[in-house]
């Protein structure tokens, strides 16, 4: 190796080593989530929209073929809600509740997304009973999930 080979080396490394650090760690467990247009708000309404599809799908006889985009967009919405903290535990102050909390949350986004992933269990066999069982499943935990976490504020 000559010498402007090695520079071009050493170049390379340096560019990799400021890119990783500066790299931000958005989706670290207390990753700060702000109310109104959050990225959690943000990751809700795209659950809401795939699932009214998902529905709408399960209503036609030869829905299930066209469903499995709108199984994973519900599945990719989760894990972006599941990196977030809703705003009523981030504002926890209590770090022993909070940490209650941060695990209540997460267990039940990995709920949510284990229904999503039974959802497309049952559209990839065609089998529409099951993937509406699922889907029911995933309602009964969005009841528990607001219940617990959403802010008590009309919306
Ligand atoms: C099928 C399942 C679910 C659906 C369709 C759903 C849908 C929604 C929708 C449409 C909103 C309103 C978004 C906005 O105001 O812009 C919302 C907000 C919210 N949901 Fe869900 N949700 C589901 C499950 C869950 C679960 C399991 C949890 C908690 C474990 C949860 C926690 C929240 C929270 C904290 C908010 C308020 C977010 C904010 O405005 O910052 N949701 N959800």
């Amino acid at each position: 190796m000559n010498k402007s080979s090695l520079w071009l080396c050493g170049a390379a490394v340096a560019v990799v080593l400021v890119s990783f650090s500066r790299s931000s760690p958005s989706a670290a467990p207390s990753a700060p989530t702000s109310q109104g247009g959050s990225k959690l708000g943000g990751a809700m309404e795209e659950i809401g929209g795939a699932v009214k599809a998902l529905q709408e799908a399960l209503k036609k006889d030869d829905g299930l073929a066209a469903a499995l985009p709108d199984v994973w967009k519900a599945q990719r919405a989760v894990i972006d809600a599941k990196s977030e903290l809703p705003k009523a535990v981030s504002d926890m102050t209590d770090e022993k509740a909070k940490h209650k909390a941060e695990i209540a949350y997460r267990t039940q986004m990995q709920d949510l997304l284990r229904a999503f992933l039974d959802v497309e269990t049952a559209v990839i066999n065609g089998d529409a009973k099951k993937a509406e069982k699922a889907l029911r499943q995933a309602d009964n935990l969005k009841s528990a999930g607001h219940g617990q976490f959403r802010p008590r504020d009309g919306k």
